[in-house]
């Protein structure tokens, strides 16, 4: 795991010298000339002790302004640690722009367990991007056995340390969703992720309740593409948390419940994914369940005055003998009965039981589920914006400024009800694919199908099939899990 969280440093030279490294930014003022960003006072120590001026070496550099830039000045001086400044760009000084900075220098120094000084704009917001960032870009995560695992050691100058603690708890958890993510397949079966969620429970003190077996009776989704995988079988975790000394009564706080898809591995069932190389990444399509973890236990932290009922819905869509067959009716949660067609749509089918879960013994006030769910919503948006859907519109517009800032970035799509019939059934109330119409608007008849099973509640589904997992390295993301959605969801959370 890593520990290279952010930590206040004094703005004094000592700060620096004992630093292995120093990374300053720099900026386009309001003439179009670059300046060196960040407290004077100390850029002044720095440049006065290793006797470099550091606008001239960035003009040697010939710089472009673009976000997250980097150069690196050689230096030297008796009685330092420091062999290294890094000057880093911060393009239009937008949060986007300091994250991919951020990003940047913790990309510079990842894998290397060195002390790293850095130094970013004035602003709290901004503060609080760079640091989240400075340790997303080191993330590191692998299972080599002949090296250890190094993290950086990232000092901040600010005397701000509440703005550092609450980057670090979020990133802590956006970490704790990655390293979950890039667990391989064969570790994190569904017991296993729900043992996870029984620590994290016990560590940040959050209740957590797991059905498993015969408790499972009701829930037709979660078995039917679970069961394929018997041993050890699907698993229902519900998390909650309530705020530690509230004085209100707790029944009176609105109630946020999240619903996450944790399919362990899909290998699309008995309607097999093809080409059978796309199954490879599959080990992620449980970054939804991740995501609401991580976020739960981020804000069994931060302690904000709401309910929030976590469900991961955790099962293997493996190909077996006990695996669903394509024509096969099942009956969810509540007594929906839904004809399946393509096993390979089996986050659905998981997510229509905690949906309906939710609505019949929850009462939320929001209703969210977070979901790998489509690969056309990739094909839609790529991988910078996850595809949202809601018929709350304030509340959409509410998710898209809060996922601008944090940098979860999502998009709010329509849910075309002219669709609606590609979901009828000639037996079942449902057909769980939508192939009796060809509209080819794969992510929003998913989203209609989810639909179905949140009675009047306020919703959002989030499908973050483009944004949960990365081919490679880039600003903030490593190559694998993103972490995606637990910055969104824990802002949104302390924002209500
Ligand atoms: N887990 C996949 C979706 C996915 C695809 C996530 C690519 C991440 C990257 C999901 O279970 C799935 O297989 N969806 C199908 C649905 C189809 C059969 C209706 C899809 O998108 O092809
Ligand atoms: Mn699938
Ligand atoms: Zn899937």
């Amino acid at each position: 795991m890593n520990d290279a969280f952010a930590q206040s440093a004094p703005l004094t030279i000592e700060s620096a010298v004992r630093s292995h490294a120093v990374a300053l930014s720099f900026s386009k003022n309001d003439k179009d000339e670059f300046v060196i960003e960040g407290p004077s006072q100390l850029v002044s120590k720095i440049e006065k002790h290793f006797e470099v001026v550091l606008l001239d070496e960035l003009t040697f550099f010939s710089p472009t302004g673009k976000a997250g830039e980097l150069f690196e000045i050689p230096v030297s001086a008796t009685d330092t640690e420091t062999e290294r400044i890094y000057l880093v760009g911060l393009g239009d000084k937008s949060l986007t722009s300091i994250r991919l900075a951020g990003a940047a220098v913790g990309r510079k120094v990842r894998g290397k367990s060195i002390q790293v000084l850095s130094a970013c704009t004035d602003g709290v917001d901004e503060l609080h991007a760079f640091a989240v960032s400075l340790t997303l870009g080191s993330y590191l995560w692998n299972l080599k056995t002949d090296k250890e695992l190094k993290y950086p050691n990232f000092l901040v100058a600010t005397d701000d340390q509440e703005t550092l603690d609450d980057a670090v708890v979020i990133a802590k958890a956006i970490c704790k969703a990655r390293d979950l993510v890039h667990t391989p397949s064969n570790i994190k079966n569904p017991a296993w992720l729900a043992e996870q969620a029984t620590q994290l429970g016990k560590e940040f003190d959050f209740g957590v309740k797991i059905l498993a077996g015969k408790e499972l009776a009701q829930f037709g989704g979660l078995r039917a593409v679970g069961n394929s995988s018997p041993k050890p079988g699907p698993r229902f975790v519900e998390l909650s948390y309530q705020p530690r000394n509230s004085k209100k009564n707790v029944n009176a706080l609105e109630h946020v419940v999240l619903v996450g898809k944790g399919i362990t591995f899909d290998t699309g069932g008995v309607s097999l994914k093809r080409p059978y190389d796309t199954m490879i990444a599959m080990k992620s399509d449980m970054a939804g369940a991740a995501a609401i973890l991580a976020t739960v236990s981020a804000i069994a932290q931060l302690q904000p005055k709401v309910r929030v009922t976590a469900l991961m819905m955790l099962a293997e869509n493996a190909l077996s003998g006990t695996s669903q067959r394509p024509s096969d009716v099942i009956t969810h949660f509540g007594g929906t009965t839904v004809e399946v067609i393509n096993t390979d749509a089996e986050g659905r089918l998981v997510l229509a039981d905690g949906l309906a879960y939710a609505d019949a013994n929850l009462d939320p006030d929001y209703l969210v589920d977070i979901a790998t769910l489509t690969g056309a919503a990739t094909l839609g948006l790529g991988r910078q914006y996850a595809a949202m859907y809601t018929r709350d519109n304030n509340l959409a517009k509410e998710l898209v400024s809060i996922g601008e800032e944090s940098g979860d970035r999502v998009w709010h799509m329509p849910l075309i009800d002219d669709y609606q019939d590609s979901l009828e059934s000639d037996i079942a109330d449902f057909n769980h694919t939508a192939d009796k119409a060809k509209y080819s608007a794969g992510s929003v008849t998913a989203a209609l199908f989810l639909e179905k099973f949140v009675g009047e509640r306020r919703w959002v589904h989030l499908d973050i099939a483009g944004t949960a997992r990365s081919e490679v390295d880039s600003g903030e993301n490593p190559k694998g899990g993103t972490g995606f959605g637990v910055r969104l969801l824990t802002d949104w959370i302390m924002s209500l």
